[in-house]
């Protein structure tokens, strides 16, 4: 077998970094390869490269045996037949799934787009997928998973014969990632390259025969995955070992107090009958399959979105009036979202600023603002998060995926709030900057606040929780206060709505 890709010697410059270093590496044609990396590595970067999105570097690509230098991932898609499914997926909103599948390369009768076949051809490509919505649906109303799965439906309707998947799963479902995983197979067995990037390393064990190791812009290494043992993995990419599961360190200093009670509360179609209280100094976990409606609770809770049935209370006291995430704040209760792309951060602001931007009150010196008190804050947070560049003055949209989203973590964990709900909030992060985030967690909860945090990542909502909560399809199916006695089968139960 023939090499599927070829890096040699890539050199890659953004103004003022040298994002990727002299790398070379081949992939072989049919095998399912991993690039591994802590966040900022370049994994993405070297993936852009390929499909055409930076078309400016230095060094050479090979595609087969043959150099190829795309400028634009539309010229990779047909002539070279590499797909990729970003981090960011791409879709077009209004349009159907068949025509955002097929863009630009509808099926034609004469003149006209022949959607007939479309929809034929698409909904195929779908069953196989796994997928349970149909060709003819209007992309709007999928979930974030379902829009995943469009982008590789995409793949497959090119005949691509290199994919490249950059953090594929993290917003998939159980269902979806298996439905994946599947297809992976399937397209391996059928002679398709994979190009593999995610921060979950079981799943690199689960379908990667090699891996490629970048650090800080360079190749590190190759490894074999089935002779590897996940401690050798995170040393390659870290340079050091890891404590590699959640964990909390220091004991709880969880009181009686109640910061927040919510009882009955409904929205009418997400959720149903939601009652609970978090208390001062607590850690609060949600588990449950995405999709269960935690968000949509949280959402409620800080009024980004209204309820129709139900009462809160925040210390104690009802709220009442129109809720709204600006009173929220004022009364110290904050969210960080899921979705960082469209609700995280300020597209213009420079990391300092986005940090800064929910806690301004700290850095006053009389009436102004005092720019030096902001800027230490910020860099306190990359030291200890590990932010990289340790660029407190970029634009954090310069940032890579998971960097970005510990800039917007760093924003919460420096917000004068007494509650602090985290949605999912080590997804896209990487190994060792989790266990940093987790420490942060406790330091929050020693001064007093108290957190909820959505984790759909089982052994870290069993780790950092000191209650657990589990949702199933919009209703609370436990509450389990001992966490000495959290099992994980039990749990799952719990979360498919089986017991
Ligand atoms: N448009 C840009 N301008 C400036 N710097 C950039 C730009 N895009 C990426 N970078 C920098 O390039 C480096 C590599 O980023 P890349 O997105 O490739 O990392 P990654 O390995 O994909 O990380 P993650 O796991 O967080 O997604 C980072 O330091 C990032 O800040
Ligand atoms: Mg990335």
């Amino acid at each position: 077998m023939g090499k599927a890709v070829e890096f040699i010697k890539i050199n890659k410059y953004f103004p003022g970094v040298h994002v990727l270093k002299d790398v070379s590496f081949s992939v072989e044609e049919g095998e399912v390869h991993a690039l591994l990396g802590e966040n900022g590595a370049g994994k993405s970067t070297i993936l852009n490269i390929l499909h055409g999105v930076y078309s400016e570097y230095e060094g050479t690509v090979k595609l087969h045996g043959e150099t190829v230098h795309f400028m634009h991932p539309n010229d990779a898609i047909r002539d070279g037949k590499i797909s990729k499914v970003h981090q960011e997926t791409m879709v077009v909103e209004e349009l159907t799934v068949g025509q955002n599948v097929t863009l630009g390369y509808e099926p034609k009768k004469g003149l006209f787009v022949d959607f007939n076949k479309m929809h034929k051809d698409v909904d195929e490509i779908l069953s196989e997928l796994n997928c349970n919505f149909k060709s003819r649906d209007i992309v709007r109303t999928l979930t974030a998973g379902q829009k995943q799965m469009i982008a590789i439906a995409k793949a497959l309707y090119h005949h691509s014969t290199i994919i490249s998947l950059d953090e594929p799963t993290a917003s998939l479902t159980q269902k979806e990632t298996e439905a994946l995983f599947a297809v992976i197979e399937k397209l391996k067995k059928s002679g398709v390259t994979i190009l593999y990037v995610s921060h979950h390393l079981e799943e690199i064990f689960q379908i990667c025969d090699r891996a490629t190791v970048l650090r800080d812009g360079e190749f590190i290494t190759q490894l074999n995955v089935k002779e590897t043992t996940r401690e050798e993995m995170i040393h390659a990419m870290v340079g050091r070992s890891v404590a590699s599961v959640a964990d909390r360190l220091k004991p709880s200093p969880a009181t009686d107090e109640v910061v927040l009670k919510v009882e009955n509360l409904s929205n009418g179609k997400d959720f149903n009958d939601i009652s609970f209280e978090l208390h001062r100094g607590e850690i609060l976990g949600f588990f449950g399959l995405i999709g269960a409606g935690r968000s949509e609770v949280m959402r409620t809770i800080i009024g980004a979105d209204q309820k129709i049935g139900g009462k809160m209370y925040l210390m104690g006291k009802e709220i009442t009036g129109r809720w709204n995430t600006t009173k929220a704040l004022k009364n110290r209760i904050g969210l960080l979202p899921e979705d960082r792309k469209t609700q995280g951060f300020m597209n213009q602001f420079s990391n300092i600023d986005n940090i800064s931007i929910s806690s301004l009150d700290k850095y006053m010196s009389g009436p102004f603002l005092d720019e030096g008190k902001k800027k230490k804050n910020a860099e306190r947070f990359f030291e200890e998060m590990d932010i990289n560049p340790k660029k407190p003055d970029y634009l954090t949209k310069n940032m890579s995926g998971g960097n970005q989203q510990k800039v917007i973590l760093a924003r919460w964990m420096s917000a004068d709030t007494d509650i602090i709900i985290f949605d999912e909030p080590t997804k896209g992060v990487d190994v060792a900057a989790k266990a940093e985030i987790y420490r942060l967690m406790e330091e929050l909860v020693a001064e007093g606040k108290s957190l909820i945090v959505i984790s759909s990542e089982l052994p870290e909502a069993m780790g950092i929780s000191d209650r657990l909560i589990v949702m199933s399809e919009g209703h609370i199916s436990a509450e389990l206060t001992d966490r000495e006695k959290f099992d994980t089968d039990e749990i799952l139960d719990y979360a498919i709505g089986g017991k």
